[in-house]
């Protein structure tokens, strides 16, 4: 199960994801928003972070205008490495090297054909599990 949010920045594109999502057959819970009037990032954050935590979903994608505040809330909240990526690389490596369980997207900063291709990476792209990330993501937890 993928957990999805936006604020009013990120709704056109979340609209494109779960289409997407449909498409490929992969589950999600929606937490909002549902439409374009503005509303504030904070909330929708939290709502995924904590679908996550909580372990009933296992990944997160937030979009907000650029990213950035949406990720930066979410990374607030301890257990969460929300990953804001505008590339294939990006995405790839921070599952590779983070185990990042949030993706964050610009709904004002990428269009909808990279971001598909950027959720995709993110999504089939397992953790290496290398000792070295393991050992760097448990010094980020504080573990
Ligand atoms: C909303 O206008 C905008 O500030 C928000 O979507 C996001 O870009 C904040 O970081």
């Amino acid at each position: 199960m993928i957990a999805i949010a936006c604020d009013h920045g990120g709704y056109q594109l979340k609209q494109e994801i779960k289409a997407h999502l449909e498409k490929r057959g992969l589950a999600f819970q929606d937490f909002g928003c549902d439409s374009e009037a503005a509303v504030d990032y904070p909330i929708y954050a939290r709502k995924v972070a904590d679908a996550v935590l909580r372990g009933e979903c296992e990944r997160g994608i937030l979009i907000c205008g650029t990213g950035i505040g949406i990720s930066i809330a979410a990374n607030r909240i301890k257990g969460i490495r929300a990953a804001l990526c505008t590339d294939c690389f990006m995405a790839e490596a921070t599952r590779q090297h983070n185990d990042a369980n949030i993706l964050a997207l610009g709904g004002r900063v990428v269009g909808p054909g990279l971001a598909l291709k950027i959720v995709d990476t993110f999504l089939d792209t397992p953790f290496s599990g290398q000792e070295r990330h393991q050992r760097r993501i448990e010094l980020i937890e504080g573990e």
